[in-house]
Order: C-alpha cells, then structure tokens, then sequence
C-alpha cells in the first residue's frame, strides 16, 4: 500500500538527475506512467556517440533508446555534449470513450530534459465516427505556413492519420484566435521545443468531439478592431488529394463587418466532383462558390466556411489542393466626425471617455485611436467617434483659471463668474462635469459668493434641489461640501485658502450645457488663517445647518474653518451642536471655539478631550464658531451643528409696557402710602423709599416682604443650575470630578446649585447670557458626549432656555430689563439664575437634596 502510494509522488518529483561523468553524460530517467521516453540521433550527427542503458555488464549501447517503464533506469551518453546529437521524445498515448479521455488536461513537464529538443507527442484515439476536440485556452492558436517559425519556439503540429497515410491538419503558435480544433478519429498533436528554451505549454483540453462532419473543423473567434488572419488547408505546402471536408466556424464580434479572400488557391487535378465553398452566414443563409470567384467581403455575423475537395489525382508532379484563407475584419459603423476648438476659450480642455467597456465604441483624436481622448487647452482637434453611444460617452470638461493676484490692483475688482462656455455645436455629446480650477498664486483666498441671493449647502437635513450639484473642494481633492445658490439661503460668502475646484455635474438633466450657470462669483482676498471661512446670516424664522468641511466625514487633519454668523439686531441666535463625531488626536487637540465678533466678551471653546454638551449655545449678537482639526490617530473630525434665529420677543412694547407698569405699581404704592398716612397718621412708617436689584437677584431694603404671587413663588427660582445638577440622574455618576472642570475657556467654576433664599419679588430672575452656555464642559462627561451624537429627548428637554414666563405679563418685560442691566456684567459675573417651569418640578426635589451651595464670588464681583 505504502509503495502504491509513494512511487507517483517520486516519479513527480525526480524525473531527472544528471551526473556528468568524465567525457560521459549519464543522466536517470524515470517515465511517467503511460509515457513513452525516446532518445533518438539526429539524422547525420554524431556518429561516435552511443546512448546506453543501464550500467555493468547489462549495459547495452545504441543510436537509439526506448524507455517504457516507470522505474528510474541509468541512460549514459559517450559523449560530452549529446544534446547536439539527440533528441528526445516523450510520448503518451489518450484514448478517449462517451465517458472522457484517460488525459483530458494536457501539462507537459516543464523541467525535463532541457539539454534536448524536446518533442511531447500525444496520440489521440475517439470511438469511430467521431472526432476528437482541442480546447485552446485563451488567446488560443495561431495557423502558421511550414515554412514560419512561431516567436516562443513552442511549435504544435496536428496530423491525423488516413487510410493514404498521415496528414498534417497544420502548424500552429501560441496566441492567436483558433480556440478550438476537432479532427478526425485519429491523430497526433506534437509540441516541439528546442534544447536550452524553458517548455512554457498552453495546456490544452483533450474531449472527444461531435459526431463526423468534416476531416477538420476549426473554431475562430475573431478579435475586436481591425485584424486579418491567416488560415490553411491540410498539408499545405504539398496539397491534400482526398475528397474532404474543411470547416472552418468565424465568431465575428458585432459592429464588425468581414471579407474573405484566398491569397494563395493551388487548384487539384479533379477526377470526380468539383472544389466548392459553402458559407452560412448567421441569419443561416448559405451559398455556395468555387475559390475562384469572389467571396463575401464586408458581411456582418458569424459565419462558416466549408471546403469540401474533390476526388483528386494523386501523382507525382501533380498538386493536390491547397488554399490560404483569409479573414479580415473591419469595422461596420461609419464614424461620427468633429471638432474641438479650443483656442478661443483661455484655459478650457476636454475629456471624453467611454464609460461602457462592452460597448463597441472607437474614438479617434486627430486620427489615432485613444482609450480616453484629452483636448488640451488652447488646441484644436479632430475627433472621430466610431459605434459611441452618446449614453455611453462622458464628456468633462475643466477651465483652469488663474485668479488675479491679491497683490495687484485688481483684486475686489468685478468678481468673476463661473458660467459654462459654450462647446462646439458639433460636438454632440452631452456633458457631464464642468470642473473650473481656481488658482490663486501668492497664498490668496479665493472667496465665493452667489450671483443672485445667497449660497446654500445641501445636507441630509436640507438638500439643494437643483437640476445640478455643484461640489466646492479644496484642490488637494477633500471636498468642502454640495452647494447651491438659492433664495433661502443663508451663506453670504465661502473664503477657502489656496486654490479651488468647483465641480458642477448634473442631478436631473442629462446634459449640462442645458443650464450654463452662472454658478458662482469669485473673487481673491489675502490670506486667511482658516482653510475655510463661511459669513452666513441664519434665517429669521428658519434653522440653518453648519457641517464642517467634508462632512459626514472628516476634516482635513490640522484644518481649520470658521463661520462668521451675523445675528440681526434684536433676534438672539441658538447654536446646537447636532452630531459631533468622536475621535482621538494623535497630536494637537480638536477646538470649538464661540465667540462674539466685536472681540469684546468672553469666548467659550472646548476639545475633543473634554467634555462636549448636548444643548444650545444663545448668542444675542453676531458671533464666531471656530473648529480646528488635530492630527487624527483614529477616527475622524466632523461637527453638524444648527442655528435657529429668534426674535427677542416684543422688546420695545416690552419696554414700554415694564415702564408702564413699574410707574402704576409706583402709582399704587404712592397712593396706598397717602392712604395709610391720611388713616393713621401717629403710626411710625419703615423707610422704604428704593428697590434695588443688583444683577437680577432681588434686593429689598429692611426686611420686609413682597407679598408673593404663585408665578415668584421661590420654589421654583433658582440663582443658577448647572448640568450635572440638572441630569446628574442621566449621567454617569462615577464620573471623576476634575473632567467636569476647567472646560470653559476662562476655567470659571461657576453655576453651584444654589438654592434660592433670598426674597421673592414679582420679577422673574434674568437670564444671563452665559448661563445659556450649555456646552460648558461641567455639565457632561463622557457619556454625556457619546450620547449627543444620537441625544436622547430627554436630554434635550428639561433644560430651559426661552423666556420662561408667558410673554407679555409684567414679569417677563422685566425679566429683559434686569437682562439687559445684566449685561454690562456679563464679563465678570456668571451668576445664572433659570426659572424652572413647573414641569421640572420635579427635578427640583433632586436638585434640593444635592445642595452643595457654595460661595458666590462672582455675585460678589458683580456688587
Ligand atoms: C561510443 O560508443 C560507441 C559504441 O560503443 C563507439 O562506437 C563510439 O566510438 C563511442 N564514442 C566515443 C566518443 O567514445
Ligand atoms: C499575442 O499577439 C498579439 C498580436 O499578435 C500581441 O500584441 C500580444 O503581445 C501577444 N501576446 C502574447 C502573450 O504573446
Ligand atoms: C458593414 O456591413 C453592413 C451590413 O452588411 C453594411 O451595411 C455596411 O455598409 C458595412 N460597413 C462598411 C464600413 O462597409
Ligand atoms: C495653486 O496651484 C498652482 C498651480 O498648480 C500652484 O503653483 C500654487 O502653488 C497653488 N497655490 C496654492 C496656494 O497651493
Ligand atoms: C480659529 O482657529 C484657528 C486655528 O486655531 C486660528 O488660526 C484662527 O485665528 C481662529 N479664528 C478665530 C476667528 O478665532
């Protein structure tokens, strides 16, 4: 069992050893099973040396040796060099039934023998009545005269054997289009390889084939393009007498037209019938010719070829047949011709390019036929398209522009507008991308405004609708983001720093020179140290949304952009950071950074190290938002944050109607005093001429009490609230302290919950502007700022940040007046005080237990 098992694998392995032994050349041969080894003498070479079998007094010496048997057998060679004086051949024998063939791929070993000619011959043998098959993988075969020699030094032959004696089918060379070669019953294919060429075999397939139709029938598959190939008849250079078919089967490729010639026809000596040629062409038409007459030229389809020979006279001097067929293929379609023009349109050039890989399409610039055709800038070409569906063909085109110089004196000169030129008419395809490249040279900015209305981009939550989609990117290829120009837009002005591609491509028109444009205006300023800047003004009464750079994904590394967002006079903006990714820097920190315009005033920034809260950011007047890329490690930067404008409600009226109120409440007073001193005019009275309310909380002189209404009931006032007072239930309670510190820019740790215990009056505490700061890194943690990537509601709702009391009561107008007191404060102090509405209620028992009330130097400071 063991020896079954071991003896393949040593036959595979050691084929061959070669020991050279003084003036000797002995080597070990051990055939394959099934395989015939043969030493031979060349014809006339080497007289003197003897190949011999064997060693001892065994030994036996010849001119030639036969090997049969799978056992390593000693073959010794007298002489030095005996591959100039043998030859080898390696012979197998397959036999092929309905069942298959005892080989069906066919692998001649590539090591052995290499110091010979080396010739593999495989016998083939099909039932009667049947052909055998080769199957020629692709590129398949080439047909060569005898006379040729194929560039690989890998020659096949085909012979089949008659009853007249054998027949060569033909010669052939790797590469080329016969993919398949079916012969009659019996035959022989031999490769033969010169001594010193490596053996580099087609593996061919062996199957016994269809039932007889002819001696030979050759499968073609003609190559795409223009190409013309070489076919012969049996026995080419001799002719072959028998009367027989040859068939040859011609896969044409669509849109290809073909036309058959016979180069070279040696007529035979007839004896009975005549030399015919029967085609049938795809549609099955078929007609037949004699070689002699002219054969289909520029036919569409597959078609067959069948030559059939008459009974020939076999003698001497007298030819049999012989024909050269030859098949050329030509394209069907005739080409679209055009031109491209550019030399009047400064810096434009043009792509065209087949999108369609199947498709037959041939484009041709100035006559030289291109994969991809480029139309340089200032050229003027010739272009052909031949078989070029225009669905199949993209057209782009690019116009480089070089922006004027910010030093020179045309800078803010009439910006620039970016509208598509029109193309030649003749150039009838439609195109598909217009990109312009804006190049500033000395380190400008290139800004970008709308030519009518302002820009918008198009977002998930707010998309352009527009016929074409106009992609700003930076020239590096990161893209800044879709815009459009539309009445509701909100962004005045895009500055990006160096150069700008601005792509336009169509969304539901077909073609873009349907909608020229204009786009954009441009325009250069100097140098900005962001990579972008927006000036945006939101909507009043709309919500607008702010996506950094590239958004959803990633800001460029240590990129930087900055909107500069103006807030009408008597609106207040809220600013909500709607999806923040979450990364790590591998150096230098993310920044968000908020702050008022006029660089008066506090600035807010966090990093992506700390702590980033799921609220809202109030700005009563125009502001900037700053972010900056780090150098991400992992993950990357990307902020959607939304603007939403609000009226501050009402606030002359409101003005006027506190005024009003404060007079009548004075008036009450005024007049209750009188009454009470006209009634009791011997009772001692309590000086209480003045109110005064320092920054919002309420002060009253002596210690009397105002009577309290439900709406100042001090249950629910509160001097300030911070977030983890107000959701410490939903956040993450093992939080170390020190993440919730230091977050703000100026490090202030401020907003303790204090309950209020100072009196009540009927003014509802202010609201200062910094306690509308959610963001403040106390409040969260962690959690806190993976949850804002997907915020929970109930981390939206509970925090209050409108105007509290119903609009237009007493208290609410006053509310705006200790506001805008405290807002000369505003830089110093940070006392915050929120009036809950009653629904948080409940949160107050919370809070009430954890009162960690301490000192309030920022009260202190306001004083
Ligand atoms: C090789 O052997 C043959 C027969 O044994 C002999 O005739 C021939 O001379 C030998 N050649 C050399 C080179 O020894
Ligand atoms: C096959 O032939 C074609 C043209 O005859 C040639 O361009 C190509 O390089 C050949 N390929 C190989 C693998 O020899
Ligand atoms: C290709 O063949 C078709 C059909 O036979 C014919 O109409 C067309 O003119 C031919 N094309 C050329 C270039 O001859
Ligand atoms: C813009 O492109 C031009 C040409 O490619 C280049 O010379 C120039 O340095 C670029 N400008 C910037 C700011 O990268
Ligand atoms: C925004 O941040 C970048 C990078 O930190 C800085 O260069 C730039 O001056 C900042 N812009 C504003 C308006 O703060």
């Amino acid at each position: 069992m063991m020896g079954s098992c071991v003896a393949p694998v040593l036959i595979g392995l050691i084929l061959l050893q070669i020991h050279e032994i003084s003036e000797c050349h002995k080597i070990e041969v051990t055939p394959d099973s099934g395989t015939v080894i043969f030493f031979s003498k060349k014809p006339a070479e080497g007289l003197d040396c003897s190949v011999c079998k064997d060693e001892g007094p065994s030994q036996t010496c010849n001119s030639n040796l036969e090997l049969t048997e799978a056992r390593p057998t000693i073959v010794t060679f007298n002489c030095s060099q005996p591959g100039n004086i043998f030859t080898v051949q390696i012979n197998q024998k397959i036999e092929c039934s309905t069942s298959g063939c005892s080989i069906i791929a066919v692998h001649p070993h590539s090591t052995r023998f290499l110091e010979f000619k080396r010739t593999f011959n495989w016998d083939l043998k099909v039932q009667s009545g049947k052909m055998f098959q080769l199957d020629f993988p692709a590129p398949g075969m080439r047909q060569i005269k005898l006379s040729e020699s194929c560039p690989d030094k890998h020659t096949y032959t085909i012979i089949t054997y008659q009853r007249a004696g054998p027949l060569s089918v033909g010669t052939f060379c790797r590469n080329g289009t016969i993919s398949r070669i079916q012969v009659l019953y019996r035959g022989r294919v031999s490769l033969e390889v010169p001594k010193d060429t490596e053996l580099n075999p087609s593996d061919f397939k062996v199957s016994q084939g269809s039932d007889t139709t002819a001696l030979v029938v050759v499968d073609v598959k003609l190559p795409r393009g223009l190409s013309s190939f070489d076919f012969f008849t049996p026995n080419y250079d001799t002719g072959f007498y028998s009367e027989d078919k040859i068939k040859w089967n011609f896969a044409v490729e669509p849109m290809h037209n073909f036309t058959v010639l016979f180069p070279q026809y040696t007529p035979p000596e007839c004896q009975k019938n005549k030399v015919l040629v029967d085609y049938t062409l795809g549609d099955k038409t078929s007609f037949t010719k004699a070689p002699t007459e002219i054969q289909p030229a520029n036919k569409q389809g597959d078609f067959s070829l069948t030559l059939t020979n008459c009974e020939a006279k076999r003698a001497a001097n007298v030819p049999g047949l012989s024909l050269n067929v030859n098949v050329e293929v030509t394209r069907g379609g005739t080409p679209v011709l055009c031109t491209a023009d550019l030399r009047n349109e400064e810096g434009l050039s043009l792509q065209i390019e087949n999108k369609n890989p199947e498709s037959f399409c041939e484009m041709s610039l100035n006559s030289v036929v291109q994969e991809k055709i480029v139309v340089p800038a200032g050229t003027k070409a010739d272009l052909s398209f031949l078989d070029c569906p225009v669905q199949d063909l993209q057209l782009t085109a690019t116009k480089t522009i070089d922006c004027p110089s910010v030093s020179s004196r045309d800078v803010g000169t009439i910006p620039l507008s970016l509208a598509i030129p029109t193309l030649d008419p003749s150039l009838h395809v439609p195109l598909q991308q217009f990109t312009w490249l804006l190049r500033v040279l000395d380190q400008g900015t290139v800004d970008l405004t709308s030519p009518a209305g302002n820009l918008l981009q198009s977002l998930p939550v707010k998309d352009c609708n527009e016929k074409v989609s106009l992609l700003i990117s930076e020239t590096d290829g990161s893209n800044i983001g879709y815009f459009c120009s539309l009445a509701e837009g909100t962004i005045q002005k895009i500055q990006i720093k160096g150069n700008v591609s601005i792509t336009v491509t169509p969304k539901t028109i077909k073609d873009l020179s349907q909608e020229k444009g204009p786009f954009l205006k441009v325009a250069t300023s100097p140098e900005i140290t962001e990579n972008v800047i927006y000036t945006v003004s939101p909507l009043i009464l709309g919500t607008m949304n702010l996506a950094t750079p590239n958004w959803p994904k990633g800001m460029n590394p240590s990129s930087s952009v900055t909107w500069i967002v103006n807030v009408p006079q008597e609106h207040k903006a809220e600013l909500q950071f709607i999806d923040v990714s979450k990364l790590t820097c591998e150096s230098g920190h993310t920044e968000v950074t908020i702050g008022p315009l006029d660089s008066q005033g506090q600035t807010q920034s966090w990093r992506e190290d700390q702590s980033f809260i799921n609220t809202v950011v109030q700005q009563q007047q125009s502001f900037y938002l700053n972010m900056s890329n780090c150098e991400p490690k992992s993950d990357h930067f990307a902020v959607l944050s939304k603007i939403t404008l609000q009226k501050e409600t009402k606030k002359f009226l409101g003005i006027i109607l506190a005024v009003v109120g404060v007079l009548l409440l004075l008036l009450i007073i005024a007049l209750i005093v009188v009454c009470v001193i006209r009634k009791r005019k011997n009772k001692p009275t309590a000086n209480r001429s003045s109110i005064y309310m320092p920054r919002g909380k309420p002060f009253l002189p002596g210690n009397a009490t105002f009577p309290k209404s439900r709406a100042d009931n001090e249950s629910h006032v509160y001097a300030s609230i911070d977030d983890p007072t107000m959701y410490g239930h939903l956040l993450d309670k093992n939080q170390p302290a020190e993440v919730d510190n230091g977050s703000w820019s100026n490090g202030h740790q401020v907003d303790a919950y204090r309950p209020f215990t100072g009196p009540a009056d009927s003014i509802p505490p202010a609201t200062d502007s910094s306690a509308e700061y959610p963001l403040d890194g106390r409040g969260g943690d962690r959690e806190a700022f993976q949850s804002f990537l997907n915020p929970p509601n109930t981390f939206n709702l509970p925090r209050p940040r409108s105007p509290l009391v119903s609009q237009g009561s007493i208290g609410f107008e006053d509310r705006r007046m200790v506001h805008n007191e405290l807002h000369t404060f505003k830089s110093v102090g940070d006392i915050n005080p929120i009036r809950l509405s009653t629904d948080e209620s409940k949160l107050k028992l919370e809070m009430e237990s954890d009162s960690d009330s301490g000192p309030e130097p920022e009260y202190e400071e306001a004083m």
